[in-house]
């Protein structure tokens, strides 16, 4: 079956980006990253995917005249390559209602925490886990979910959790959360390329495989 077509947004590292690169070259995943954008322009995740031929391009968002027709650029940039799913990666920036209509549950985020906890406007990246810490919960981990019109709000895909330690810092908090991340998001878009997931009044599950 030919793999699915994949558009990657991100504003950082990469390190999500770079899982889901080996996955598709390790045929984990049944899915092609035709695209990858940044609207940041030193993000390391543009150099990721040109060592590894993928095209990536930096779109500055401050040559648009706002983010509605920022993000129409995305959506043209995708569609003309034929992308049917979209993975936020580390992508900090938020996507306008027209985006998320175009790609309507097909679109993936990867966010630092066990949603709903640490989660909504304001928690990203180091954020998260500093306010993992200072509340001093045991438990914490990713979430993978679909994008809905709200922050962090949309049907749960995976959730995999960590024990954060008593001496856990914001350093090996963020490096622990960080590992489960690519594991489920790899995950996550596998069973989205293999189409086995369904979403059914705001509830994913996963297809059972016939025997
Ligand atoms: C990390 O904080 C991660 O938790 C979140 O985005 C940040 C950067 O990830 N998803 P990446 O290394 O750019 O994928």
């Amino acid at each position: 079956m030919p793999g699915i077509n994949i558009g990657v947004l991100i504003s950082g590292g990469g390190t999500n980006l770079q899982a889901l690169i080996d996955a598709s070259e390790d045929g984990t995943i049944n899915g092609n990253i035709k695209l990858v954008i940044s609207n940041k322009k030193d993000a390391y995740g543009l150099e990721r995917a040109k060592k590894k031929n993928i095209e990536a391009i930096y779109l500055d968002p401050k040559d648009y005249e706002n983010s509605g027709e920022y993000n129409k650029a995305l959506i043209d940039e995708f569609k003309s390559r034929d992308v049917e799913l979209i993975v936020l990666a580390g992508y900090l920036k938020i996507l306008s209602k027209e985006f998320i209509e175009s790609y309507s549950m097909s679109i993936i985020n990867i966010h630092p925490s066990l949603v709903p906890s640490f989660s909504g406007k304001g928690y990203y990246g180091e954020n998260v886990h500093r306010a993992v810490l200072e509340r001093g919960v045991k438990l914490s981990g990713a979430t993978v979910h679909f994008v809905d019109q709200g922050t962090d709000t949309g049907p749960i895909i995976i959730q995999k959790h960590v024990c954060v330690d008593e001496d856990e810092s914001l350093e090996t908090l963020k490096d622990k959360v960080l590992k489960i991340e690519h594991e489920i998001l790899v995950e996550a878009v596998g069973l989205y390329c293999g189409r086995m997931l369904e979403v059914d009044k705001g509830k994913v599950s996963i297809r059972k495989v016939q025997g």
